[in-house]
């Protein structure tokens, strides 16, 4: 019996990608200044962060995220007419409801498609872009915008040390628009994702508050140590998981763009890959950990500045509070 082989696949390709920062960049040494007690040698020495950008009052996750998406339709040469799917990863909306993602829909002028948020904390990206390629794929969308955008200072205790340090806020946006492709791992686009959450892990990274609980928004709370230890544990077979997928393997991969919690994970993923410090995408050292933001504005800063070409094999990964967890190959 023969088997029959589609003639092609649909494929979610990048057409363009956009970032976009709080106006204010805070210093190691200016943390301390404002009472934190902390050193920017431990910070450093600790995660690889030097500073962060904080938002400022005029300033949220939703204009953040505008402003990421209009550079990246600028890029694509798309206009609000032919957006027709926007998905917004975020821990920190403007509001409780509507979705975040439908007031960005808004502001961005386009009157069609639907839009809607995903809550997967510093996975958020990898799950929206997951959402994303699944609706495109199916046909239900064309040209997708793709968002990852948090102001997740606003959820910090500045009186813990353990956790202020280590967050930022930012914005990155990335346009996919349905192509056809052959089904081969050479096809541009998104070429595979792999989702996980593990749901016993909740006390190891929460938000001490909620709509439906406490009436607050609440604060960060974390065991650091026990989120590093699954951190490289759960990424490693991820990542694992994207290679077999696609029958590629680690020498394939031109470019490790993952998510930026930590410089010690980071390092730690791209030796278990054995790539070169300088086919790792880092971007913690100046904007510290901006959870469901840091891959895509790691991306528009790589594609942005010519390393990442059209072409080239690019791995996400990326690991948050839930546990949640994921990767995605993607031909550039
Ligand atoms: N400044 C100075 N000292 C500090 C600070 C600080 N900001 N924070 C903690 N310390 C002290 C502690 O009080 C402790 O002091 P003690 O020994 O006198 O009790 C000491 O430093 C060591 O504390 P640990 O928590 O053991 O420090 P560790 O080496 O584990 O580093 C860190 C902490 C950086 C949080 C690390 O555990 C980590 O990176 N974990 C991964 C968590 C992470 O990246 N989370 C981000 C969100 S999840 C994600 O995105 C994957």
């Amino acid at each position: 019996m023969s088997v029959i082989r589609p003639a092609s696949v649909i494929r979610s390709v990048v057409a363009g990608f956009g970032a976009a920062l709080p106006r204010e960049q805070v210093d190691n040494d200016a943390l301390v200044g404002r009472g934190v007690d902390t050193s920017d040698e431990w910070i450093r020495q600790r995660t690889g962060i030097g500073a962060r950008h904080v938002a400022g009052a005029d300033e949220t996750t939703v204009t953040l995220a505008t402003a990421a998406a209009r550079q990246a339709m600028e890029r694509a040469g798309v206009g609000p007419d032919e957006v027709d799917l926007i998905v917004l990863g975020t821990t920190t909306p403007d509001d409780t409801f509507p979705a975040s993602a439908t007031r960005v829909q808004a502001a961005l002028g386009v009157h069609g498609g639907f839009a809607f948020d995903v809550q997967a904390v510093c996975s958020g990206f990898v799950y929206a872009l997951a959402m994303a390629d699944n609706c495109l794929r199916l046909g239900q969308a064309r040209t997708a915008l793709v968002i990852g955008a948090e102001t997740f200072t606003r959820l910090l205790d500045w009186e813990d040390r353990t956790t202020c340090v280590l967050f930022g806020d930012g914005a990155g946006a990335l346009v996919l628009r349905a192509e056809p492709g052959a089904g081969t791992a050479a096809d541009r686009g998104v070429l595979t994702t792999h989702l996980h959450s593990d749901g016993r892990h909740r006390d190891a990274l929460y938000v001490d508050g909620g709509p439906s609980t406490t009436g607050t928004v609440g604060h960060v709370r974390m065991k650091g140590q026990e989120v590093f230890r699954h951190a490289v544990n759960r990424l490693a077979e991820v990542v694992d998981e994207a290679l077999a997928a696609t029958g590629l393997s680690a020498s394939d991969i031109d470019w490790l763009v993952p998510h930026q919690a930590n410089r010690r994970i980071i390092d730690a993923m791209g030796r278990k890959l054995g790539l070169p410090a300088e086919k790792v995408v880092v971007t913690v050292d100046r904007h510290a950990n901006t959870s469901a933001a840091s891959i895509p504005l790691a991306l528009a800063e790589a594609a942005g500045d010519g390393r990442i070409r059209p072409g080239q094999l690019v791995l996400i990964e990326a690991m948050g509070g839930g546990f949640t967890w994921g990767s995605s190959l993607i031909r550039w």
